[in-house]
């Protein structure tokens, strides 16, 4: 368990810009900052942060809230393992009672998974560092590489023994359960059918230097393992199956020491293996990541959208997959980023070029090098095909076709009269492939404009919705002026019935100085109103407390109280506003006037208003009754009659308030 005073140190440090910029480049846009949406496959930004309230809000998801909602939705972390995240990002010690063995059976599947996983990671280390054997060989094959200790202990790397379950029996031997060895792949498990309690156990990465594979937030997904032999059989990698915690398709390796460095620099390279992002960082080109191997996937490029537009492929010296690897590109060209390519000299890739050349030399390969990709499959098409008019006609089709996958129209164009003076064709005949492939495109493309047009009607949808349930967006309201004004003293003016000189009734002004929260309580109260909606009402009774308690009430600290449902129900309360804005910003970057009502008036009206639809409410369903009931109404007629009386007096208060 984590000691409650953790918990308010890190809500009263951490700040969700900084937290949320790991994962989502953000800009500035008002007093807010906005940026793609890590959720879904957006191109134009509907996630908003508020670095004033602390809350995030995603309007293409409907996600929101505090800075724990988010680790918790993009990370899959536990409440706690949020609260260790940013303790450890914003240097907080955390007071925490030693797991038992009971609170280890207890943590989920998944987590379970993790804790072995890095267990493992650091068994393996310690074997690399501290074994006699571990130093021989691992150790020794990493210096020979050319790593340094730094980075062999910053890239967390590993050896795993060669015996058969060393590292199974170690891990047992700790309490970790075979269950998840085996789910994570770290150790292969053969039953024995005839006798369950005889299965054999080895482990997997024997006699293989280990490089641990982490998430954007740096927590151990699975392991890469090379082998240091010859041997032409075995697999010189080997890598952790696919499981509940890696997902082959979704990471890259690299990408938790990368992603400050490719924001900062606005440019991410893309390399193919482990050895080439750990050789390139230790160079001090730190914005780079792995494939691991395989072709690159939308969730990867996805990634990698986050933090920055701009991605450089370099390819190894050898062309023999390049020709296969220039289709993965289409893929990140879909996603409407730029790509460029940059092939090194024969024989040497990017390992061996960043260990054999200083920064600079690198730097200005890298600059002088990397081309443009269309133009740069242009060229090498075209050279291919220079003597072949059937290749030509190919080639020409295959490059329209990545310029296609361009969201760009103005990119797309810009393209096409390039590569007609490269290619050696007319533009005509260009664009005229251009519209056949679009056609054939036209599908893909219709869901692509579906999935954009559903951030307007998501705010489409909410907005019919206001105009039908009017008791929802005043209960709502009425939370969100509490949140935002809760404790502000203001000038009440009200009427209230007096008798005068000669003894009749009149409406008199009067004016009280109170704060928001004690007028929208008493006036509340007064007419015992509930709120309809349990959400609302459960938030309210927790804020009215909350602001008679505290002294120095703050969103931020009272939030980090709630539980996540509410915490996610008040950001999207409070982001309302924003989203205004964010509609119109999508709109050709109009901005509605600030807020100027008076909070007062505000809260007077929003209040009025509400009683006055109660009241109509209740009237309403009065008169339904007499109608049932057509005999003995006497009753009920009074009372509508009493409500329309409070009811007209409501209005010219509603009236004085408005005017
Ligand atoms: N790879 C793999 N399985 C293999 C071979 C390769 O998963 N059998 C992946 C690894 O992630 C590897 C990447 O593909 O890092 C690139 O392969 P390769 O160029 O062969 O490896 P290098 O990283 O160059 O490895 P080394 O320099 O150690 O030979
Ligand atoms: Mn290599």
């Amino acid at each position: 368990m984590i000691g409650k005073s953790t918990i308010d140190q890190v809500y009263e440090t951490a700040r969700l810009e900084e937290v949320i910029g790991d994962f989502v480049q953000l800009k500035k846009s008002g007093s807010n900052f906005k940026g793609l949406s890590p959720f879904t496959d957006e191109r134009s930004p509907s996630f908003m942060v508020s670095p004033v309230k602390q809350i995030w809000k995603d309007f293409s998801s409907g996600k929101g809230g505090n800075v724990v909602a988010f680790l918790m939705e993009h990370e899959h972390f536990t409440y706690p393992e949020a609260i260790k995240y940013l303790a450890k990002k914003y240097n907080i010690e955390i007071e925490e009672t030693e797991r038992t063995d009971e609170q280890k059976q207890e943590a989920n599947e998944r987590e379970s998974m993790y804790l072995v996983s890095e267990y493992a990671q650091e068994y393996f280390s310690n074997v690399l560092w501290e074994s006699e054997l571990g130093k021989a060989i691992g150790l020794s094959y990493f210096k020979e590489r050319g790593f340094t200790d730094e980075t062999i202990k910053k890239f967390n790397l590993g050896y795993c023994l060669d015996q058969w379950d060393g590292f199974t029996i170690a891990a047992l031997e700790k309490g970790y359960q075979l269950n998840y060895l085996d789910k994570t792949g770290l150790t292969i498990v053969k039953e024995d059918v005839s006798n369950p309690n005889n299965s054999k156990k080895f482990d997997r990465f024997k006699a293989r230097v280990m490089f641990p594979i982490h998430s954007m937030s740096g927590r151990v997904l699975g392991f890469g393992g090379r082998i240091l032999t010859n041997d032409k059989k075995a697999a010189k990698y080997l890598n952790s199956p696919e499981s509940d915690i890696y997902h082959k398709s979704k990471v890259l390796y690299g990408i938790y020491y990368a992603k400050q460095a490719i924001a900062k620099e606005d440019n991410c390279y893309l390399v193919e293996g482990y050895t080439d992002v750990i050789q390139m960082h230790q160079r001090g080109l730190e914005n780079v990541v792995a494939s691991s191997g395989t072709a690159l996937t939308p969730e990867q490029i996805r990634l990698v959208n986050r933090l920055t537009k701009n991605i450089t492929v370099l390819f190894d010296g050898d062309a023999a997959g390049l020709r296969a690897s220039l289709r993965g590109i289409d893929l990140i060209l879909e996603q409407g980023m730029n790509v460029k390519v940059c092939t090194f000299p024969e024989g040497e890739d990017p390992d061996s070029f960043s260990k054999n050349n200083s920064i600079e030399e690198v730097q200005d390969y890298l600059k002088n090098n990397s081309k443009d990709f269309i133009q740069f499959k242009a060229n090498l098409l075209a050279e291919e095909a220079a003597d072949d008019p059937i290749k030509r006609a190919d080639t020409v089709r295959d490059i329209v076709n990545s310029i296609s996958k361009i969201p760009d129209a103005i990119k797309r164009e810009i393209y096409i009269q390039e590569c007609a003076n490269i290619m050696k064709v007319s533009e005509g005949v260009l664009f005229s492939t251009l519209a056949q492939i679009g056609k054939k495109n036209q599908t893909d493309a219709s869901k692509n404009v579906r999935q954009e047009q559903k951030v307007f009607d998501v705010v489409k949808n909410e907005a019919a919705v206001e105009k039908v349930d009017v008791q929802y967006e005043l209960e709502r309201k009425i939370i969100e002026m509490l949140l935002l004004y809760g404790k502000e003293e203001q000038q009440f003016e009200d009427l209230v019935l007096k008798e005068n000189e000669e003894g009749e009734l009149i409406l008199e002004p009067e004016s009280l100085e109170i704060k928001v929260y004690e007028k929208i309580f008493l006036d509340l109260q007064e007419d015992e109103i509930e709120m309809t909606n349990v959400q609302f009402r459960n938030i309210y009774d927790v804020l009215i407390a909350a602001l008679n308690e505290k002294e120095d009430f703050a969103v931020n600290t009272f939030l980090s109280d709630l539980d996540q449902e509410m915490v996610s129900e008040i950001s999207s309360i409070l982001m309302e506003e924003e989203k205004y804005v964010l509609h119109d910003w999508t709109r050709k970057e109009i901005y509605p006037k600030e807020k100027t009502t008076v909070i007062a008036q505000l809260v007077s009206e929003t209040i009025l208003t509400l009683r006055c639809f109660l009241i109509k409410k209740r009237m309403h369903s009065l008169q339904k009754n007499t109608e049932n009931n057509p005999e003995d109404n006497r009753e009920t007629l009074e009372e509508i009659m009493n409500y329309l009386q409070l009811n007209n007096l409501l209005n010219k208060k509603l009236n004085r308030v408005l005017s």
